[in-house]
């Protein structure tokens, strides 16, 4: 009797779900799991992918199963470290509830295929695109990362690209050469009066491109004012900006990319070359910049930014209205006030969480980006779902958190052994 009424209960649940009525209970892998991890999982876990292994067949996500339960329910995956509690952001890939639930389900019924010819219906991407390409700029030549004692070589390359009339970015994708070797890469753009310094290290250095850290400038040389334009990190996609929104590049710019290669996962380096696709518009409504917020202090006196050895949660914050800060680096005048559309805080290995956010006129305090763990292997742009406006008379603040395990001091720089604290926020004008 009892069994009676289960089939009939599985058979009316098959009918409405389009699943065929093989005695499988949901959920199965055709029906539920591959439409989460195809949308969810696939873009990373996938041949040739920055996932140590694929997610996008049966057997693989058969063989996986209980990692993913475990790390889907613990939200390690896919990776998200924004608290999106307090804000909410485009692109945001985070599971529901319900699709952890499905995946630990699975996973604890020993992973059913189902049926392949019935699949469950895709769930929508989430993932940002550019939308038009209107320049595709190879780095010049191929570079092959060198290994000099560790597995990191940062590396700046001039990019063989330069208006000869003024434009606006409006949209950037950063694709890795050899994605299993690059860790990071960063754009920037430097203003015409400096293109001779970045040609003559070029020139000075035997291969392609030449060392650096942190920013355009050549290691252990006389850094310069510049522009951050764009990044590529593990999962990164490109995108549009804001809609109406774009950089200004005055004619006779320069980009620089600035490559990240970490060779730990690969046994011999390959030649990379590393493409940048821009779109451009001859005019926008509205000019925008990465603005850098950070205390100018720790810039200027990096002593003044100490993490002691041994010693762990050291905070450091800042608190300030940024527009004269923001006039220096972009010469845009934000008298009027600005809109914050996107951020990236930045730290260094030792981070381990950050905070920026609006201190309104009125009191109240506006969080943008919270990161509750900082990981450094996964920096990325949050995009706000809705601009935050800054009105004069606001402030804005950046909070970090440093731990310091090991046995000396470390104080505020460029290198791999030194931290930082800074944040890059998409500002346009109002
Ligand atoms: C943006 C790229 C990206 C996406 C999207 C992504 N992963 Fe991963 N995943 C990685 C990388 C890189 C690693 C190895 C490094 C690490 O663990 O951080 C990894 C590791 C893992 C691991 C083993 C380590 C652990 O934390 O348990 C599992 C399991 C996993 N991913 C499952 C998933 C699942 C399930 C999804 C989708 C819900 C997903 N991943 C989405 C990049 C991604």
């Amino acid at each position: 009797m009892i069994v009676g009424v289960v089939a009939v209960v599985a058979v009316g649940f098959a009918d409405r779900n389009g699943f065929a009525g093989s005695a499988t209970l949901r959920p199965t892998y055709f029906q539920d799991v591959k439409p989460i991890l195809d949308a969810r999982c696939s873009g990373c876990h996938i041949q040739g992918g920055i996932a140590p292994f694929r997610l996008n067949g049966y057997l693989d996500a058969y063989r996986h199963r209980k990692e993913i339960a475990e790390a889907v329910r613990a939200r390690r995956m896919p990776p998200w470290h924004a608290d999106s509690r307090l804000r909410r952001y485009l692109h945001d890939p985070r599971l529901t509830n319900a699709q952890i639930d499905i995946l630990v389900r699975w996973a604890g019924r020993r992973g059913p295929r189902g049926d392949a010819a019935r699949p469950g219906r895709g769930l929508p991407s989430v993932a940002p695109r550019i939308s038009r390409i209107d320049a595709r700029i190879p780095m010049e030549a191929a570079y092959t990362p060198q290994r000099r004692g560790g597995n990191d070589d940062y590396r700046c390359f001039v990019l063989p690209w330069s208006p000869d009339r003024a434009t606006h970015v409006t949209g950037s994708n950063v694709q890795p050469g050899q994605r299993r070797q690059v860790h990071h890469i960063i754009l920037y753009l430097v203003a015409p009066g400096n293109a001779g310094t970045l040609d003559a290290w070029q020139r000075e250095d035997s291969r392609p491109g030449y060392g650096c850290y942190g920013g355009p400038s050549a290691t252990g040389r006389q850094s310069f004012g510049f522009q951050f334009l764009a990044g590529w990190v593990p999962g990164s996609f490109g995108t549009d900006f804001s809609p109406g929104t774009g950089i200004r590049v005055a004619p006779g710019s320069r980009l620089v990319l600035q490559v990240h290669y970490n060779l730990q996962s690969t046994p011999k380096a390959r030649p990379d070359r590393s493409t940048v696709q821009l779109k451009l518009d001859e005019s926008v409504q509205r000019r925008a910049v990465y603005a850098p917020l950070v205390d100018a202090g720790w810039v200027l006196s990096p002593q003044s930014f100490r993490i002691p050895a041994k010693q762990k949660r050291i905070p450091h914050s800042f608190v300030a209205d940024p527009r004269g800060l923001f006039r220096i680096t972009s010469g845009m005048d934000f008298s009027k006030g600005f809109d914050i559309h996107s951020l990236l805080l930045h730290m260094h290995r030792l981070g381990k969480g950050g905070e920026v956010a609006i201190e309104r006129s009125s009191g109240t305090k506006e969080v943008l980006l919270k990161i509750p763990r900082w990981d450094f292997n996964w920096q990325r742009e949050y995009h706000l779902a809705s601009s935050a406006a800054f009105s004069p008379g606001d402030r804005l603040s950046l909070r970090c958190e440093h731990s310091n395990p090991t046995r000396t001091t470390k104080t505020w720089g460029e290198n791999s052994s030194d931290e930082m604290c800074i944040a890059f926020l998409y500002v346009s004008e109002p």
